[in-house]
């Protein structure tokens, strides 16, 4: 384990950096007053003319209006592959970092797309979660790649995918992403998002293990709702066999078109199902996302308007308040 992973691109300018309107809807305050709880040390004029507030200001903010910053674990998971895990995952990760919060991002998916989507190479031998669950307070936070903003990633490669074989053990099962997580609490970071592979294997067992909250987004299609049972289902094993609190759940209707009548259908079928659990808004099907990625951009790092942004801060107001 020597070269630690690095980003590939400079950071886009101030991507963590808040809009004062969009900080002031979130507080419920006027925007003078969220000015003055921030502190004018961190303010900036974006191009265009606009106040940010930098994360260290956003968290002042938030702390004034009463809002803490208790230590919490949320995994994103569901054994349908290609529904929105990653992009919920980034999603929640940059909007807390957004609020001042000290956000790690756990990418424990072999394919590394959120590693990937936050332009982060991985040198050969750098530490990744299969080298160091065993041992996680000896190699982070000197393993976590330095992301834009307050947000630091432990990176994800090929090699997770030995964690099926390597991680057996249900002790270790149950331990690995909790020590982790415990480890990256010591170092500091206040919000640890878990990001798993589709498959119910030991990565994604040992961060329902860990998880606080769980995050399962869903598409309106028969195999979405199949993977959300079994996701459930294994949840509430999992925190039966290891004698576990079992993790708040949120499920998210990802993709959703409101001109197909699927897609109105499967958002009724959730709601009368899963009642409380289900996220306040479905995500909106939108081209925004695979644009931003093209850039290099998070779905809150481009501080444009979209109803899918609406939809994940409803989310992140929801687990973060
Ligand atoms: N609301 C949305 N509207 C349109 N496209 C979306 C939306 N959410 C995600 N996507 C796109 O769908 C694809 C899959 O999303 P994502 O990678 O987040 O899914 P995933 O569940 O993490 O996949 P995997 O199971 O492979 O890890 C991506 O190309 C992403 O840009
Ligand atoms: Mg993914």
């Amino acid at each position: 384990m020597s070269a630690a992973a690095r980003r590939r691109d400079p950071s886009p300018a101030l991507p963590h950096a808040i809009a004062l309107e969009d900080l002031a809807a979130e507080l419920r305050r006027s925007p003078g007053r969220v000015r003055a709880l921030a502190g004018e040390d961190h303010l900036r004029t974006l191009p265009g003319g606009r106040t940010a507030v930098l994360p260290a200001g956003a968290r002042a903010a938030l702390a004034a209006a009463g809002r803490r910053f208790p230590f919490r674990v949320v995994a994103h998971a569901n054994l349908k592959g290609g529904i929105g895990k990653t992009t919920s995952a980034l999603a929640r990760a940059t909007r807390a970092a957004q609020l001042g919060y000290r956000v790690a991002l756990v990418d424990l998916d072999p394919q590394a797309s959120a590693t990937l989507a936050l332009g982060v190479e991985v040198p050969d031998g750098a530490p990744i979660f299969y080298d160091l669950w065993s041992r996680p307070a000896a190699y982070l936070p000197a393993a976590l790649a330095p992301a834009p903003g307050p947000l630091a990633l432990l990176p994800s490669a090929l090699e997770n995918s030995l964690l099926d074989t390597s991680l057996q053990n249900p002790k270790a099962q149950k331990n690995a992403v909790r020590d982790t997580a415990a480890a990256l609490r010591e170092a500091g970071h206040d919000l640890v998002v878990l990001d798993c592979p589709p498959s119910l294997g030991a990565a994604t067992i040992s961060a329902l293990c860990a998880a606080h909250h769980l995050v399962i987004p869903v598409g309106t299609d028969a195999f979405s709702f199949k993977g959300l049972e079994l996701t459930l289902q294994e949840s509430a094993a999992i925190a039966e066999t290891f004698a576990l609190p079992a993790p708040a759940v949120h499920v998210l209707l990802a993709r959703y078109d409101a001109r197909e009548t699927v897609a109105r259908e499967a958002w009724e079928r959730l709601r009368r199902e899963h009642g409380r659990a289900v996220s306040p808004e479905p995500v909106r099907a939108t081209s925004l996302f695979g644009k931003l990625l093209d850039r290099g951009e998070g779905l809150f790092a481009s501080r444009r308007t979209h109803p899918a942004r609406d939809a994940y801060k409803a989310l992140a107001r929801r687990i973060l308040e």
